[in-house]
């Protein structure tokens, strides 16, 4: 069959391909889709056995066009501890694990992906699953409680800000501790799963906020998160982390992550290039590997002359791709997924209904009375907002203030002003700042809408760019390419 056949085929077309003996297996995905002509390039999956042998399927359409919703059956854990999240290219069913039963670890969870990928969407997802499993929950949203709004009275312990992510990440501590002297007072060297404590879970969403640089709880969060990482597993205490970011330098520094990352459950949605760049060199995946970009729609790019000028063309259309992802702990982790919808596709404003019917109505489950007396007052006060804010502002004035420096940078002024109120120009100039190539619009775009700040549109950066190119702001290196003057 000739290249072209196989790309305008109807139905979905396999092919073995092993190169010879001695030689290893790689290949050029750009130079597949062209060699295929083929424009959409989540039409095609590659995976290979990393040494001779590979498979590609070819699609007639983007496989994960569409999921269906998920069911509370799907997340329910399996013997082995594990809950169906999603549906691999091929269809078949994407497991995650939740806790490890053999080992009767607790699990370390990350989340990776630019804004819009659907991070919080995914978490609410495992968050539902946690209740579904009698798995006590500590959340911090650290959108001030607006990513996962849902979870609100469907966890143990809600929090929304800086100051109560450390207070739970203080308590989960010492719960640890606490939990460590009781099970060895009872002789037992292992956790075991509601015997009898429950598993608890800190998860926070939105993490970068208390990781990056500049923030004034960046030290301490760090280092209670890998506390909890390296202790909490043999007693029961996980910890999951979503955040968008293009560097784990940007999470706490770097040994920290990887830490938790060897033996964590790792999912990795749409991401901007400048990240993957960096999880490539952060060693988080392998130099040989090669994942598929996911497109954020699933329309072919269009190719527009620079005669046919239309400040609207970056308008998006075609179905979004949200939910799109690679599950890199997984036995496949260079097969794209999806995760099954959860809730409305397009963003709606209340609490949705579907996703509170997926939690339930009963009550979520609570951290054992055993170990209230550790977990402290904070956890005591957790569903007074008075005392939580007590609490809060008390903690805000033990730390040092930021820098000014990193406050100007990272586009969240930790006081005064908004980030939705940093001026895109001084959003663009720090992007450009913090690369080491110059770097075309498009990735300035992505950049920007990475930085945590208020989501903005291609054609803005377009104009901001031509705005600081005409101040002498930036250069342009090359055509098409901007760099910090
Ligand atoms: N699994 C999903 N099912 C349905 N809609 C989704 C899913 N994931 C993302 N979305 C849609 O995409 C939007 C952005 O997702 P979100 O989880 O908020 O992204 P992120 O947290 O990465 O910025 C959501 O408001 C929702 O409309
Ligand atoms: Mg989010």
């Amino acid at each position: 069959m000739s290249m072209m056949l196989l790309a305008n085929a109807e139905e979905i077309v396999e092919l073995r391909i092993e190169v010879p003996q001695g030689q290893v297996i790689r290949y050029d995905l750009t130079a597949l889709c062209s060699a295929l002509d083929i424009a959409d390039p989540t039409r095609i999956a590659v995976e290979t056995d990393g040494v001779r042998r590979g498979l590609i399927t070819i699609y007639p359409s983007n496989p994960l066009a569409e999921v269906r919703p998920v069911a509370r059956e799907d997340l329910v854990m399996d013997k082995a501890g594990r809950i169906t999240v999603g549906r691999y290219h091929n269809g078949r069913p994407v497991k995650k694990r939740l806790f490890d039963v053999s080992t009767g670890s607790a699990q370390r969870f990350l989340l990776f992906g630019t804004t819009g990928a659907g991070k919080s969407r995914t978490l609410q997802l495992e968050l539902a699953a946690e209740k579904i499993n009698g798995i006590v929950v500590w959340l911090a949203d650290l959108k001030g409680g607006q990513s996962v709004p849902e979870a609100k009275d469907n966890v143990d312990w809600p929090g929304d800000s800086l100051e109560e992510a450390i207070l739970m990440l203080r308590a989960a501590v010492a719960v640890i501790e606490d939990r460590r002297a009781r099970y060895s007072a009872m002789g037992r060297s292992a956790f075991v799963l509601n015997d009898p404590d429950p598993l608890l879970h800190v998860r926070i969403d939105e993490a970068n906020r208390l990781l990056e640089k500049g923030s004034a709880y960046r030290d301490e969060g760090t280092y209670l998160i890998r506390e909890i990482g390296r202790t909490g597993r043999s007693v029961g205490v996980g910890i999951g982390l979503a955040a968008q970011a293009s560097h784990l330098e940007e999470l706490g520094g770097s040994d920290t992550l990887r830490a938790m990352l060897k033996e964590g459950e790792v999912t990795l949605l749409r991401w901007s290039s400048s990240m993957m760049r960096q999880l490539v060199s952060d060693g988080l995946l392998p130099a040989g590997e090669q994942l598929m970009p996911i497109p954020k729609t699933l329309r072919a790019r269009d190719l527009t002359s620079q005669f046919d000028v239309d400040e609207d063309d970056d308008e998006e259309d075609g179905p979004g791709t949200q939910g799109t992802g690679y599950l890199l702990s997984g036995p496949r982790p260079t097969s794209m997924m999806r995760h099954f919808r959860i809730g409305p596709i397009s963003p709606s404003p209340g609490l949705d209904p579907e996703i509170l019917a997926l939690y339930g109505d009963d009550e979520p489950p609570r951290l054992e009375a055993a170990s209230h007396k550790a977990a402290g007052e904070a956890y005591k006060a957790r569903h007074d907002r008075e005392a939580i804010k007590k609490l809060c502002d008390e903690l805000r004035g033990e730390q040092p203030p930021p820098t000014a420096a990193a406050a100007a940078t990272d586009g969240t002024p930790p006081s005064g002003g908004s980030p939705a109120a940093t001026r895109l120009d001084d959003r663009v100039l720090a992007v450009l700042g913090k690369a080491e190539n110059p770097m075309d619009a498009e990735a300035i775009f992505e950049a920007v809408n990475a930085d945590g700040g208020k989501t903005v549109r291609l054609g803005s950066v377009r104009n901001a760019l031509i705005g600081l190119a005409n101040n002498e702001a930036v250069t342009r290196p090359e055509r098409g390419l901007y760099a910090p003057a």
